[in-house]
Protein backbone atom coordinates (compact mmCIF):
# COMPACT_ATOMS: atom_id res chain seq x y z
CA UNK A 1 0.00 0.00 0.00
CA UNK A 2 1.26 3.61 -0.46
CA UNK A 3 0.83 6.17 1.96
CA UNK A 4 0.85 9.91 0.89
CA UNK A 5 0.30 12.96 2.36
CA UNK A 6 0.86 14.28 -0.97
CA UNK A 7 -2.32 15.61 -2.96
CA UNK A 8 -0.55 15.55 -6.49
CA UNK A 9 0.82 11.81 -5.52
CA UNK A 10 -2.90 10.81 -5.06
CA UNK A 11 -4.06 12.46 -8.38
CA UNK A 12 -1.30 10.84 -10.05
CA UNK A 13 -2.16 7.23 -8.94
CA UNK A 14 -5.29 7.38 -9.18
CA UNK A 15 -5.21 9.11 -12.99
CA UNK A 16 -3.20 5.88 -13.58
CA UNK A 17 -5.80 3.48 -12.90
CA UNK A 18 -8.14 5.54 -14.90
CA UNK A 19 -6.43 5.45 -17.54
CA UNK A 20 -5.70 2.03 -17.48
CA UNK A 21 -9.43 1.39 -17.35
CA UNK A 22 -10.03 0.38 -14.26
CA UNK A 23 -12.04 2.11 -11.34
CA UNK A 24 -11.20 3.40 -7.85
CA UNK A 25 -13.57 3.22 -4.79
CA UNK A 26 -13.11 5.60 -1.78
CA UNK A 27 -13.13 5.10 1.93
CA UNK A 28 -13.00 8.48 3.82
CA UNK A 29 -12.08 7.55 7.85
CA UNK A 30 -10.97 9.92 10.58
CA UNK A 31 -8.80 6.58 11.26
CA UNK A 32 -8.95 4.54 14.35
CA UNK A 33 -9.90 2.09 12.34
CA UNK A 34 -12.30 -1.03 13.96
CA UNK A 35 -14.33 -3.97 11.93
CA UNK A 36 -16.97 -1.77 10.60
CA UNK A 37 -14.15 0.35 8.93
CA UNK A 38 -12.57 -2.86 7.65
CA UNK A 39 -16.00 -4.36 6.06
CA UNK A 40 -16.39 -0.84 4.45
CA UNK A 41 -13.01 -1.88 2.63
CA UNK A 42 -14.48 -5.30 2.01
CA UNK A 43 -17.88 -3.99 0.48
CA UNK A 44 -15.47 -1.21 -1.44
CA UNK A 45 -13.14 -4.06 -2.79
CA UNK A 46 -15.97 -5.69 -4.44
CA UNK A 47 -17.26 -2.41 -6.25
CA UNK A 48 -13.88 -1.06 -8.01
CA UNK A 49 -10.33 -2.73 -9.50
CA UNK A 50 -9.04 -0.63 -6.35
CA UNK A 51 -8.91 0.91 -3.09
CA UNK A 52 -8.31 4.27 -2.14
CA UNK A 53 -8.58 5.22 2.10
CA UNK A 54 -7.79 8.49 3.72
CA UNK A 55 -7.94 9.21 7.33
CA UNK A 56 -7.83 12.80 8.39
CA UNK A 57 -9.23 13.54 11.76
CA UNK A 58 -11.24 16.95 10.12
CA UNK A 59 -10.87 19.68 12.56
CA UNK A 60 -13.61 21.49 10.61
CA UNK A 61 -16.59 19.04 11.76
CA UNK A 62 -15.52 19.23 15.46
CA UNK A 63 -17.21 22.15 17.91
CA UNK A 64 -15.30 24.55 20.21
CA UNK A 65 -15.83 22.21 23.18
CA UNK A 66 -15.64 18.77 21.31
CA UNK A 67 -13.05 16.18 21.75
CA UNK A 68 -11.12 17.27 18.74
CA UNK A 69 -7.63 16.87 20.37
CA UNK A 70 -8.94 13.54 22.59
CA UNK A 71 -9.90 11.86 19.38
CA UNK A 72 -7.91 8.20 18.92
CA UNK A 73 -5.01 8.53 16.03
CA UNK A 74 -3.81 4.86 15.69
CA UNK A 75 -2.17 5.25 12.34
CA UNK A 76 0.44 2.39 12.20
CA UNK A 77 -2.06 0.01 13.35
CA UNK A 78 -4.85 1.82 10.81
CA UNK A 79 -1.92 1.17 8.01
CA UNK A 80 -1.58 -2.20 8.93
CA UNK A 81 -5.29 -3.02 8.76
CA UNK A 82 -5.53 -1.49 5.58
CA UNK A 83 -2.79 -3.60 4.10
CA UNK A 84 -4.40 -6.83 5.36
CA UNK A 85 -7.94 -5.52 4.03
CA UNK A 86 -6.67 -4.78 0.27
CA UNK A 87 -6.90 -1.02 0.25
CA UNK A 88 -4.22 0.28 -2.38
CA UNK A 89 -3.08 3.86 -1.68
CA UNK A 90 -3.68 5.69 1.24
CA UNK A 91 -4.19 9.23 1.90
CA UNK A 92 -3.26 10.90 5.30
CA UNK A 93 -3.29 14.69 4.53
CA UNK A 94 -2.43 16.82 7.65
CA UNK A 95 -4.82 20.03 8.66
CA UNK A 96 -2.33 22.31 6.69
CA UNK A 97 -2.47 20.67 3.30
CA UNK A 98 -6.14 20.29 3.44
CA UNK A 99 -6.95 23.98 5.14
CA UNK A 100 -4.19 26.09 4.11
CA UNK A 101 -5.73 29.12 4.42
CA UNK A 102 -7.12 28.32 7.74
CA UNK A 103 -10.31 27.32 9.00
CA UNK A 104 -11.96 31.01 8.66
CA UNK A 105 -11.09 31.61 5.42
CA UNK A 106 -11.74 28.16 3.51
CA UNK A 107 -15.10 27.98 0.73
CA UNK A 108 -17.33 25.72 2.49
CA UNK A 109 -20.20 23.21 1.36
CA UNK A 110 -23.62 23.47 3.15
CA UNK A 111 -26.45 21.12 2.53
CA UNK A 112 -29.75 22.84 3.31
CA UNK A 113 -32.66 21.22 5.42
CA UNK A 114 -31.54 17.57 5.70
CA UNK A 115 -28.71 18.52 7.94
CA UNK A 116 -30.87 20.72 9.96
CA UNK A 117 -31.96 18.62 12.68
CA UNK A 118 -30.50 15.89 14.68
CA UNK A 119 -27.27 16.04 14.87
CA UNK A 120 -27.24 19.20 12.87
CA UNK A 121 -28.75 20.90 15.37
CA UNK A 122 -26.80 19.30 18.57
CA UNK A 123 -23.66 20.22 16.69
CA UNK A 124 -23.73 23.59 14.99
CA UNK A 125 -20.95 23.62 11.99
CA UNK A 126 -20.92 19.70 11.95
CA UNK A 127 -22.26 18.77 8.56
CA UNK A 128 -20.84 22.09 7.14
CA UNK A 129 -17.28 20.32 8.01
CA UNK A 130 -18.01 16.91 6.87
CA UNK A 131 -19.63 18.05 3.53
CA UNK A 132 -16.78 20.79 3.08
CA UNK A 133 -14.57 17.71 3.56
CA UNK A 134 -15.68 15.06 1.75
CA UNK A 135 -16.59 17.16 -1.02
CA UNK A 136 -12.36 18.59 -1.19
CA UNK A 137 -11.57 14.55 -0.60
CA UNK A 138 -13.26 13.48 -3.95
CA UNK A 139 -12.10 16.56 -5.98
CA UNK A 140 -8.65 15.15 -4.74
CA UNK A 141 -9.40 11.41 -5.14
CA UNK A 142 -11.91 11.32 -7.96
CA UNK A 143 -13.11 8.10 -7.23
CA UNK A 144 -15.87 6.22 -9.24
CA UNK A 145 -17.24 5.14 -5.93
CA UNK A 146 -17.55 6.37 -2.05
CA UNK A 147 -18.47 3.93 0.47
CA UNK A 148 -19.96 4.91 3.83
CA UNK A 149 -21.50 3.66 6.79
CA UNK A 150 -24.57 3.60 7.58
CA UNK A 151 -24.59 4.05 11.26
CA UNK A 152 -23.59 7.97 10.52
CA UNK A 153 -27.37 7.71 8.97
CA UNK A 154 -28.01 11.69 8.81
CA UNK A 155 -24.19 11.95 7.81
CA UNK A 156 -25.07 9.24 4.71
CA UNK A 157 -27.94 11.53 3.76
CA UNK A 158 -26.24 15.07 3.67
CA UNK A 159 -23.44 13.32 1.75
CA UNK A 160 -26.18 12.06 -1.09
CA UNK A 161 -27.66 15.16 -1.22
CA UNK A 162 -24.38 16.84 -2.04
CA UNK A 163 -23.25 14.80 -4.81
CA UNK A 164 -26.91 14.90 -6.23
CA UNK A 165 -27.22 18.86 -5.59
CA UNK A 166 -23.46 19.31 -6.82
CA UNK A 167 -23.60 16.85 -10.22
CA UNK A 168 -20.61 14.96 -8.39
CA UNK A 169 -19.75 11.72 -10.89
CA UNK A 170 -19.59 9.55 -7.91
CA UNK A 171 -21.83 6.26 -6.69
CA UNK A 172 -22.36 6.45 -2.76
CA UNK A 173 -22.63 2.77 -1.55
CA UNK A 174 -24.16 2.80 2.11
CA UNK A 175 -23.33 -0.04 4.38
CA UNK A 176 -25.05 -2.03 7.18
CA UNK A 177 -23.37 -0.67 10.93
CA UNK A 178 -21.34 -3.43 12.53
CA UNK A 179 -22.12 -4.11 15.54
CA UNK A 180 -20.33 -6.16 18.60
CA UNK A 181 -22.11 -10.03 19.73
CA UNK A 182 -23.63 -7.21 22.40
CA UNK A 183 -25.43 -4.89 19.91
CA UNK A 184 -23.26 -2.32 20.28
CA UNK A 185 -22.62 -0.52 17.61
CA UNK A 186 -19.27 -0.75 16.47
CA UNK A 187 -17.87 3.30 17.18
CA UNK A 188 -14.06 4.68 17.23
CA UNK A 189 -16.09 6.25 20.46
CA UNK A 190 -16.28 3.06 22.06
CA UNK A 191 -12.73 3.40 23.04
CA UNK A 192 -13.76 6.04 25.62
CA UNK A 193 -15.97 4.37 27.33
CA UNK A 194 -15.18 2.32 30.66
CA UNK A 195 -16.28 -1.65 31.11
CA UNK A 196 -19.24 -0.70 32.98
CA UNK A 197 -20.07 1.80 30.32
CA UNK A 198 -19.86 -0.68 27.46
CA UNK A 199 -22.15 -2.76 28.87
CA UNK A 200 -24.57 0.52 29.57
CA UNK A 201 -24.42 1.14 25.66
CA UNK A 202 -25.88 -2.45 25.01
CA UNK A 203 -29.15 -0.76 26.03
CA UNK A 204 -29.47 1.54 22.97
CA UNK A 205 -30.04 -1.50 20.68
CA UNK A 206 -32.56 -3.08 23.19
CA UNK A 207 -34.25 0.41 23.12
CA UNK A 208 -34.31 1.13 19.47
CA UNK A 209 -35.59 -2.78 19.07
CA UNK A 210 -38.52 -1.99 21.90
CA UNK A 211 -39.96 0.69 19.74
CA UNK A 212 -39.30 -1.22 16.26
CA UNK A 213 -41.01 -4.04 17.76
CA UNK A 214 -43.99 -1.93 19.37
CA UNK A 215 -44.38 0.38 16.46
CA UNK A 216 -44.70 -2.65 14.29
CA UNK A 217 -47.10 -4.14 16.35
CA UNK A 218 -49.48 -0.72 16.41
CA UNK A 219 -48.31 1.07 19.31
CA UNK A 220 -48.07 4.71 19.17
CA UNK A 221 -45.16 6.23 18.01
CA UNK A 222 -44.96 8.69 20.50
CA UNK A 223 -45.84 6.83 23.25
CA UNK A 224 -43.11 4.23 22.45
CA UNK A 225 -40.09 6.98 22.50
CA UNK A 226 -41.09 8.17 26.08
CA UNK A 227 -41.23 4.66 27.29
CA UNK A 228 -37.65 4.01 25.34
CA UNK A 229 -36.27 6.94 26.63
CA UNK A 230 -37.29 6.85 30.39
CA UNK A 231 -35.75 3.05 30.58
CA UNK A 232 -32.56 5.03 29.00
CA UNK A 233 -32.51 8.04 31.31
CA UNK A 234 -33.22 5.16 34.07
CA UNK A 235 -29.99 2.99 32.77
CA UNK A 236 -27.61 6.63 33.40
CA UNK A 237 -27.77 8.13 29.73
CA UNK A 238 -28.35 11.80 29.09
CA UNK A 239 -30.61 11.93 26.05
CA UNK A 240 -29.55 14.09 22.90
CA UNK A 241 -32.59 13.13 20.85
CA UNK A 242 -34.57 10.11 20.11
CA UNK A 243 -36.99 10.10 17.10
CA UNK A 244 -38.55 8.28 14.60
CA UNK A 245 -38.51 9.30 11.12
CA UNK A 246 -39.71 8.70 7.32
CA UNK A 247 -36.62 6.92 6.71
CA UNK A 248 -35.75 8.13 2.84
CA UNK A 249 -36.39 12.44 4.23
CA UNK A 250 -36.17 12.12 7.74
CA UNK A 251 -39.57 13.93 7.99
CA UNK A 252 -42.22 13.11 10.36
CA UNK A 253 -43.98 10.03 9.82
CA UNK A 254 -47.19 10.32 8.57
CA UNK A 255 -49.84 6.71 8.81
CA UNK A 256 -49.21 5.99 4.83
CA UNK A 257 -45.28 5.71 6.01
CA UNK A 258 -43.99 2.04 6.27
CA UNK A 259 -40.18 2.09 5.74
CA UNK A 260 -38.86 4.21 8.95
CA UNK A 261 -35.79 4.95 10.99
CA UNK A 262 -35.51 5.72 14.78
CA UNK A 263 -32.31 8.24 15.15
CA UNK A 264 -30.72 8.35 18.98
CA UNK A 265 -28.05 10.10 19.81
CA UNK A 266 -26.91 9.75 23.96
CA UNK A 267 -24.32 10.76 26.46
CA UNK A 268 -22.83 7.91 28.70
CA UNK A 269 -20.49 10.17 30.94
CA UNK A 270 -19.00 12.33 28.53
CA UNK A 271 -18.71 10.37 25.89
CA UNK A 272 -21.59 10.63 22.55
CA UNK A 273 -23.06 7.73 21.15
CA UNK A 274 -25.31 7.79 18.21
CA UNK A 275 -26.66 4.68 16.51
CA UNK A 276 -29.99 4.36 14.31
CA UNK A 277 -32.24 1.41 13.38
CA UNK A 278 -34.25 1.12 9.83
CA UNK A 279 -37.67 -0.74 9.50
CA UNK A 280 -40.64 -1.67 8.09
CA UNK A 281 -44.37 -1.38 9.40
O1 LIG B 1 -17.60 9.40 9.22
C1 LIG B 1 -16.46 9.90 9.33
O2 LIG B 1 -15.52 9.23 9.77
C2 LIG B 1 -16.22 11.34 8.92
O3 LIG B 1 -17.32 12.13 9.21
C3 LIG B 1 -15.82 11.49 7.44
C4 LIG B 1 -16.91 11.03 6.51
C5 LIG B 1 -14.54 10.69 7.18
C6 LIG B 1 -15.53 12.96 7.15
O4 LIG B 1 -14.51 13.45 7.94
Amino acid sequence: MITTANIADIRKQVKQWHMQGETVAFVPTMGNLHSGHITLVTEALKRAHHVVVSIFVNPMQFGQNEDLDAYPRTLQDDADALVNAGAELLFTPTPDIIYPKGLDKQTFVEVPKIGEEFCGASRPGHFRGVATIVCKLFNIVQPDVAVFGRKDYQQLMVISAMVEDLSLPIDIIGIDTVREASGLAMSSRNGFLSAEQKVKATAIKRAMDYIAEQVCAGDSITECIEKAQQQLVEAGFTMDFLAVRNASTLALPRTKDRHLVILIAAFIGKTRLIDNLTFSR
